[in-house]
């Protein structure tokens, strides 16, 4: 039975949209008065206001293999028992396969087109609108191609984060690959990051490894790297929502047994 329902005869499944009184929802025995009293962010398909799970949210552009990867880890290494909840997942492009995978695992999923919008601002407070019910944890940027402005940016300070192609602050920006080969570079990597207002700058969370082989064309090494971002994007996602990282000064702060955990090493 939700405690949501104010009604027991009422399935809280069937009646999905039907908004619990203000009672209910600061769970509070029914008929107190509650003025004066803030509500908690609701939304009909999150959890409860009360819950003290934390909700993850994550913001895709295409295929999402970086959020699949998070959703089998979180499945696999049951996060909801320690409290973290992949809540929903948000698009910019309705055709993503991210997106469809999201509603399949019976996510909360949201596609809001951004070339729907006269602004990136008018963009990005759609995207405000839809998250901040959630009242994230953290929020997941997972191939996401959509430059997000210093205010949106700052709103979810220390708490947003990005995968990165490339080992920085080597390689910033597009086309990681094919630098790296054209660099001689030996080895390359993925780096996840805390997002800043500069893009690809924010303080480094965690970072996955593997060796360059010197046949490899970008397409190789890009299929080599793919594995490794999957194994080390979970990690940092799980770390940060537990509090074991955090933004201080412009760094990522962690103690050693973490950071030596989400530094992934390549294993033939
Ligand atoms: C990944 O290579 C990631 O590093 C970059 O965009 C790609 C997204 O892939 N930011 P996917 O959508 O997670 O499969």
């Amino acid at each position: 039975m939700a405690p949501f329902s104010p009604d027991h005869t009422r399935d809280p499944l069937r009646f999905p949209m039907e908004r619990p009184s203000a009672s209910v929802r600061k769970g509070l025995p029914q008929g107190l008065k509650t003025r004066g009293v803030r509500p908690p962010p609701f939304h009909p398909h999150t959890l409860l206001p009360h819950s003290t799970m934390k909700n993850i949210v994550i913001l895709l552009s295409g295929r999402g293999s970086n959020f699949e990867a998070i959703l089998r880890t979180a499945r696999a290494e049951d996060w909801e028992k320690a409290g973290l909840k992949i809540a929903a997942v948000l698009s910019n492009r309705p055709e993503a396969k991210g997106l469809e995978t999201a509603r399949a695992e019976g996510l909360d999923a949201y596609a809001v087109d951004h070339k729907a919008y006269p602004t990136r601002e008018a963009f990005e407070e759609e995207l405000v609108r839809l998250i901040e019910p959630y009242d994230p944890a953290v929020v997941v940027l997972a191939g996401f191609m959509r430059i997000l402005t210093p205010t949106f940016v700052s709103r979810f300070e220390g708490r947003i984060l990005n995968i990165h192609p490339a080992l920085l602050p080597l390689f910033p920006g597009l086309d990681t690959h094919r630098r790296c080969i054209e660099a001689g570079c030996r080895v390359h990597g993925s780096t996840v990051h805390f997002v800043s207002a500069v893009l690809d700058g924010g303080a480094i969370i965690g970072q996955s490894v593997v060796p360059v082989m010197t046949t490899d064309t970008p397409e190789t090494l890009a299929a080599r790297l793919l594995p490794y971002e999957h194994k080390v994007y979970p990690k940092c996602v799980r770390a940060v929502a537990e509090g074991r990282v955090k933004l201080v000064d412009g760094r990522a702060v962690m103690d050693d047994a973490t950071a030596r955990e989400l530094a992934v090493f390549y294993r033939d």
